[in-house]
Order: C-alpha cells, then structure tokens, then sequence
C-alpha cells in the first residue's frame, strides 16, 4: 500500500490507471473517504469486501463523474430522480435506481437496484474523469473502513483502519480533512414517491423543494439491505452514552456551549452543528487513539444535520444488551 500525499496530474493518472488494473484506490469526498474499484471488475470488488471484512450481499455504491454517466448504470428513472441528480450532483446525495444489465449481483449485492452518487470534491471527480477517460464506467466504493467502524474522514484514519489489509499495489490518496465529516444522504428512487434510507447533508426539506412533493416519511422497507439501515453501525472501540455528562478520566464530545465536566477529556467542542458533523468520528478516532474505554455524546437538539448527526451518533452507541 503507498500513500500518496502530493496529488499531482501524474499521481492521479497513475491511481486511475491502478484503478483500471484492478487494484484499490482510497480516495476523499466531501462526506468521508471512500475505498474504490473498478464496478465492472468482480475481482477487483471482492477485494474491497475482503479489505472492509463486510457481508457480499450489502451493495456498493457507484461513484461517477457526472449526471451523463446516469444511464449507464440505471433504468426507468423518475422525473423526480432527474430533478435531485440536477439539483444536488455532484454533492452529498446518493440515489438508489433500478439497475441496469452494467450493475451485476457483485455490486448490487443481488438486489435489483443501484446506489450512483457524484461526489462533491476535486480530487475524486478528477480520478472518477480520468478513470472514464481510460474506459473505466464507474468506482465502487463503500466508506474506507472495517465493516462496523467509524468512518474515516483523513488519509492517516484510512491508513490506520486498512494498512493491515491492503495490498501492495493499492493507494490512498490524501486530500486533506472530509468537508461534511458524516455520510450522504441516501433516496430510494425506486418507487412513486421518494423515501431517505440515510438521512444526510441533503436534508428532506431540500429534497421536497427541489422535486415540488412531498417524500414518504414511512420507515424504509427492510427488504432493502443496506448496512447504514442496522442498529449498531459507526461504532468506535470505546463504549458511546448518550446525553450524559462524562466522569473524570472519561470522553466527552459536546457543542463548545457546554462546558467540560471535572476530570474528562474533551474529545472536542464544535461550535455549531455543521462543524459537529465535520469533526465527530476524529474525536470518536481520537477516543480510540488515547484507549479510553467510555465516550459521552451530548447530542444537538435542533438546527442544521440534526437528523443525519442523530442518525450516526444512536448508531454508534448502540449496545447489543439494550435490547
Ligand atoms: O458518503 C457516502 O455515501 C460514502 C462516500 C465514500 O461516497 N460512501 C458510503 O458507502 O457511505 P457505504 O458502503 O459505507 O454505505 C453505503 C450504504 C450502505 O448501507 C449500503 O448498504 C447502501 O448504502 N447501499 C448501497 N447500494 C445500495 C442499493 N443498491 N440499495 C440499497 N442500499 C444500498
Ligand atoms: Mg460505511
């Protein structure tokens, strides 16, 4: 595994090219990095599912350089589908579709839908141009962790969660600190009406204004299988609490408004909740990086994300004896 930390036209000619021979390539997004591959290329994919040590039949979400890459992995896509690709691509919104006879079971998980999103961050939308300009169709890529873990949203998290498992041949590609910090919203497009199977950056009222409607707020089919739709997910090695102040030796994660209890160490203090997002799983990271055995979370009550940073922080903390 090589990190590359100076991106240059030649490094990223030389990751689409690694890319287009199979090997992995870590790159940034805007959300969180990702772990790609090759989507037409079944060797190169069950790398990634050996890498992140995640079950075959949870998909992949396809990363592509524009919304003109749209029907090569899609069909009998809604108007309304267009109508957010238009608005929101490239940025943090991935849409699952029908899929098309380019979309096989290794990607798909077996399901007849796709996930396609175009990311918002230079870097990856230059390798994703490159690598379509060598024939390449689309990167599948999944967040660069171990299955179950925080996501990263630095070079050095990839490196740290996967240099065991990558091979010789694979990259990561650094780009810097993630700008949103937690992962896309994902819109199932495969009915009359839109539902969110993960709450994001792209928030349901963004979404109802730019398709003119109202989405379907019901709880997402379970029959779709997507690993962000469990109970326990993001989940650092530290034990997460919810909304309870941290005793003395223990973490704590809060808005920079309230103060550190006696004796904890502040993993961070956002001042607001975009910036929460942004830093989370770092001090979730950093939690780990300092062995602490106990993490308290006082969690935003409203404003900006309060959903998407809800969604992954209840995940985090989940406890199999909470049953
Ligand atoms: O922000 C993101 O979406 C990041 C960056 C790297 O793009 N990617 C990401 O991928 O979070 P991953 O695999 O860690 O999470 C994607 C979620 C999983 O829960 C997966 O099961 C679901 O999306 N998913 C992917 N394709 C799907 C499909 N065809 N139908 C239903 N769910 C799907
Ligand atoms: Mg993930």
């Amino acid at each position: 595994m090589e990190l590359i930390s100076n991106c240059t036209a030649d490094a990223l000619s030389k990751a689409a090219k690694a890319l287009k021979d199979g090997h992995l390539v870590a790159f940034p997004t805007e959300t969180v990095y990702g772990l790609g591959a090759d989507a037409t290329n079944e060797n190169a994919v069950s790398q990634v599912y050996a890498v992140k040590g995640r079950p075959t039949d949870h998909p992949l979400i396809v990363h592509i350089s524009s919304i003109n890459q749209i029907s090569k992995w899609a069909t009998d896509i809604p108007d309304y589908a267009i109508k957010l690709a238009r608005d929101f691509w490239p940025g943090p919104m991935t849409l699952i579709l029908k899929r098309s006879d380019l979309a096989k079971d290794f990607i798909t998980g077996g399901q007849e839908n796709i996930g396609l999103r175009v990311p918002n961050q230079p870097l990856a939308l230059a390798l994703l141009a490159e690598f379509e300009s060598l024939g390449g169709q689309g990167v599948a890529a999944p967040s660069a962790n171990r299955f179950g873990a925080v996501s990263p949203t630095t070079s050095l998290a990839v490196s740290e969660e996967l240099e065991n498992y990558l091979g010789s041949n694979d990259l990561i590609l650094d780009g810097g600190s993630c700008h949103i910090g937690i992962e896309s919203t994902i819109i199932n497009c495969t009915e009359i009406v839109p539902s969110i199977l993960r709450p994001g950056a792209i928030t349901n009222e963004m979404i109802e204004k730019s398709i003119g409607d109202k989405i379907n707020l019901n709880t997402p089919d379970r029959d779709i299988k997507a690993s962000g739709l469990l109970d326990k997910h993001y989940s650092p090695k530290a034990r997460v609490r919810l909304n309870m102040l941290a005793e003395p030796g223990e973490g704590f994660i809060a808005l920079a408004s309230i103060s550190t209890p006696v004796g904890a160490i502040r993993l961070t203090s956002p001042r607001n909740n975009k910036e929460f997002a942004r830093v989370l799983y770092e001090a979730l990271r950093d939690g780990d990086r300092f062995n602490l055995s106990e993490i308290k979370i006082i969690l935003p009550k409203n404003g900006d994300l309060v959903e998407a940073i809800n969604d992954r922080v209840m995940k985090s903390s989940f406890n199999e004896d909470h049953h």
